[in-house]
């Protein structure tokens, strides 16, 4: 990894937001979205990740869910989850915001009060019919469950799927971070940055004076607005980058 430069260096001591991506989840063997072998590329999601899909084919869209859940399982935080844990639990103030609904952020120990999941939990149950939500581990259901409080709804995954609106305490916390003091450092972690807010939250928070570094072995849309670009893994970058 070529040694920061000073802006960065000093920069590392200061305030920090960090967004990931799933590529922040490729080195713990999870596949991406959209890069090669992505599960937008073997899968149409509007054929999974959609509420007309759930409702066309429940168990063909619980059954996905069901592997993506065992696959998150199975798999382990690797260094860069690690670092990024170890860098959020220090004093200096720190948002670790993801657009991945697996739990190695919170299995590599990220202080719960500094992470925030704007697509949702995996893990996470909730009733397409009435506010209901737990996080039970349903193995072996064929179907999705009924709801147990309505018993009109099925439960679903609790992540955000395409054309559902993000939760609005979810955007009032990043907002709030950003809003509420300069981020010396805006680091952002193998996404393509598809949506837009990820972008707006990125160049927001690097508008004020911060420097924003990416890390991502593909150029993306944010690279030309990029002060610093690692085109490297996470894994290989971050360990050594974020104990500086
Ligand atoms: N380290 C860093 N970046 C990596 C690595 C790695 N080891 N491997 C791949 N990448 C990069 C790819 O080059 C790509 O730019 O990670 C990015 C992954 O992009 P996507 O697959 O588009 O994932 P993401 O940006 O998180 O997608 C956003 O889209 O499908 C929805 O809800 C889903 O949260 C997801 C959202």
């Amino acid at each position: 990894m070529k040694p920061p430069d000073q802006r960065v260096q000093s920069a590392l001591q200061g305030r920090m937001l960090v967004i990931t991506g799933a590529g922040l989840s490729a080195d713990s063997g999870l596949q991406t979205f959209r890069g090669a072998g992505g599960l937008w590329r073997n899968h149409n999601p509007m054929n999974l990740a959609t509420p007309e899909a759930f409702v066309r084919d429940p168990r063909l869209v619980w059954e996905w869910y069901e592997w993506r859940r065992r696959e998150a399982s199975k798999a382990e935080p690797n260094p860069a989850h690690l670092a990024i844990a170890r860098r959020a639990s220090r004093p200096k103030d720190c948002l670790v915001v993801t657009q991945n609904v697996d739990d190695l952020h919170e299995r590599a120990r990220t202080p719960f009060d500094r992470l925030v999941h704007v697509h949702g939990d995996l893990f996470r149950n909730r009733c397409n019919h009435c506010e209901y939500s737990d996080r039970e581990v349903l193995e072996g259901q064929a179907l999705p469950p009924q709801c147990p409080q309505c018993k009109a709804g099925l439960l679903r995954p609790g992540v955000v799927w395409f054309g559902e609106m993000l939760d609005p305490r979810v955007l009032l916390r990043v907002d709030d971070f950003i809003r509420l003091g300069r981020c010396d450092l805006v680091l952002l972690i193998g996404t393509t940055a598809a949506f837009p807010y990820i972008v707006d939250w990125a160049t927001r928070a690097k508008d004020h004076n911060g420097i924003l570094v990416e890390i991502n072995p593909e150029q993306t849309v944010i690279s030309e607005m990029a002060d610093v670009v690692y085109r490297q893994r996470a894994a290989e970058v971050l360990p050594e980058l974020l104990s500086c």
